[in-house]
């Protein structure tokens, strides 16, 4: 059974970059993912539960897990020599890492939602962690500037999650494949559980906020008219647990489509392009599906701003297409 660094350095191939830089990002990865995975599950004992009391960029309450978890994984970043500057879900601007010495490994841009669907940490629901990270843009002697973050998906090297589940599982890509590392509490060490995760090609589920129906455009009430009672060649069923990661994570394995459109009251919707959309849209194209805002593909979208929300769908390629058609047909 392979380890995680192990899997790296037998596929090292297929990262073009050097093999050492990515090990040690993964490093801090692991070691921040084991270090809110310990907390979390034991959460209802210590005094990290619940909301800090402040509000965060997002204009959200800040839950004292989510600081915790941004806080573990900005320290673990920066010890790692790999990383030059970070953004966060939980801070207002980017932090750049400024080094003593600038070497050829301080090369990698990380973005981060520390702890994704925070409102589920006080009632025992799947929670998780996602990261997507770039190469900076220009030479290693310019400063890290907010440009190297306004970088489209696309350019992506590395994209994943944590979910904090039945079990912690780490997921992620480089761009030849998903493949999914759970970890074995009594080791601390993620093996090897699901390599190569795909869309199954039929899917049956969808996954939307109902509870925002009456909100909603036409062309997403017609879409779930129609799963509901229009295709007789498919019965579907609706599954929404309201933390991205996990209701993504069952989708990829299961087959299911994830919707968060945009509403009357918030009409970019509610996502972050840059902490969950890229990240998400990255692992779902890995996965043979397709991630888009109803009109474009989600990688091919040009930032203008960190904490940028926007309307989000992504699943198996047929379910896409068929919400786009009736988007483009009602709205
Ligand atoms: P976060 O906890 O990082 O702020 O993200 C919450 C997001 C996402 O995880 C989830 O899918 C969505 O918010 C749920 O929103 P609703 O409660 O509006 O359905
Ligand atoms: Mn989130
Ligand atoms: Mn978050």
């Amino acid at each position: 059974m392979y380890t995680l660094g192990e899997f790296i350095i037998e596929n090292r191939d297929n990262f073009p970059y050097s093999t050492e830089s990515l090990l040690r990002l993964f490093s801090s990865i692991k070691l921040a993912a084991k270090s809110v995975h310990k907390e979390i599950n034991k959460v209802g004992l210590t005094k990290n539960i619940g909301s800090s009391g402040k509000m965060n960029i997002q204009g959200e309450n800040q839950q004292k897990l989510d600081f915790f978890a941004h806080k573990t994984f900005i320290e673990s970043f920066k010890h790692r020599n790999v990383v030059c500057g970070i953004a966060s879900e939980e801070s207002k601007d980017i932090i750049i890492i400024n080094k003593k010495k600038n070497t050829l490994n301080d090369q990698y841009i990380v973005l981060i939602d520390p702890l994704d669907g925070s409102s589920n940490i006080d009632v025992n629901v799947p929670i998780g962690t996602i990261f997507s990270v770039f190469k900076k843009n220009y030479s290693c002697e310019k400063k890290v500037t907010i440009n190297d973050f306004l970088q489209k998906g696309i350019k992506q090297i590395l994209a994943g999650y944590i979910i904090y589940g039945s079990s912690t599982i780490l997921v992620y890509s480089v761009g030849n494949g998903v493949h999914g590392f759970t970890l074995d509490p009594s080791f601390g060490t993620f093996y090897l559980s699901h390599p190569y995760i795909s869309f199954p090609k039929k899917g049956n589920i969808y996954s939307i906020n109902n509870g925002n129906y009456e909100k909603f455009s036409n062309g997403i009430k017609k879409f779930i008219e129609f799963c509901q009672k229009k295709d007789k060649n498919n019965l579907y069923t609706s599954r929404y647990i309201g933390s991205l990661v996990s209701d993504f994570h069952r989708n990829m394995i299961h087959g299911g489509i994830y919707i968060y459109p945009k509403t009357e009251l918030s009409p970019n919707g509610k996502l972050r392009l840059l902490y969950e959309c890229n990240p998400i849209a990255f692992l779902t194209e890995q996965a043979g599906g397709k991630a888009s805002n109803g009109y474009e593909r989600i990688l091919d979208i040009k930032p203008c701003k960190l904490h940028q929300r926007i309307p989000f769908i992504c699943g198996p390629k047929n379910m896409v297409f068929k919400l786009e058609k009736f988007i483009k047909e009602y709205e």
